[in-house]
């Protein structure tokens, strides 16, 4: 799907955009990615197990950008990329046609200023709009921020996976699976 640009005021007032990426901004993905499985321990990947090839990459995005029901936005500042959110189907079979999954991720710099939000108001809007009735995510149990952030919004927890992920240091993280329903109540309001 295509977002045209849009503005949105972040907690310290400074205007970030966000939009939809495009096949140009592979690259900058590819860094992105990188920087963000290197920095975050509560990504599903190491930074050093990061490697894919720009034309995949820009294959990926232009699969993104043109598919019906998936959306990939970047936020930029001053033009670089520093935050990536996604949701897209979580099967073509028609039984579960009304369900996506969803994922996000803010460079660290940015963190706490209402980014993840307002990316994440955003997915919840146009996945409604084009027909979900639900978006469903995993989240290591000890990602503070993160599960304050999905709870903020309506996401609910309806399960744990103990041992979801395990660390090269051998100690291990469960993971929360946890939904949010787009039936009933009022549409959540774009930032
Ligand atoms: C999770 C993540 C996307 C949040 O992005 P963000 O731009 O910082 O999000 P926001 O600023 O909009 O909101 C974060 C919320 O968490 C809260 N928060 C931050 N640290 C917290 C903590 N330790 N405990 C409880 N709440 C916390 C903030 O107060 C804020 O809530 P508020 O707006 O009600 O004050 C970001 O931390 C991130 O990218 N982390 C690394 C990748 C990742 O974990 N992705 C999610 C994988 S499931």
């Amino acid at each position: 799907m295509h977002l045209d640009e849009i503005e949105f005021k972040a907690k310290d007032g400074r205007i970030f955009t966000l939009r939809s990426l495009t096949p140009h901004d592979a690259e900058a993905a590819i860094a992105f990615m990188g920087r963000m499985y290197g920095e975050s321990p509560f990504l599903s990947r190491y930074g050093d197990e990061w490697s894919i090839d720009i034309e995949d990459e820009r294959r990926f995005l232009e699969r993104a950008l043109l598919g019906e029901r998936r959306l990939m936005v970047g936020s930029f500042w001053e033009g670089a990329l520093i935050a990536i959110a996604d949701f897209l189907p979580i099967s073509s079979a028609s039984k579960m046609a009304h369900r996506c999954s969803c994922s996000i991720a803010v460079e660290r710099a940015f963190h706490n200023l209402g980014i993840g939000t307002a990316m994440m108001k955003i997915l919840i809007h146009e996945a409604r709009t084009v027909g979900y009735e639900q978006m469903e995510l995993e989240v290591v149990s000890e990602n503070e921020a993160a599960v304050a952030l999905y709870r903020k919004l309506g996401f609910v927890e309806y399960g744990r996976l103990p041992h979801g992920f395990k660390n090269r240091d051998r100690s291990s993280y469960d993971l929360l699976s946890m939904f949010l329903t787009f039936k009933g109540g009022s549409p959540t309001p774009l930032p």
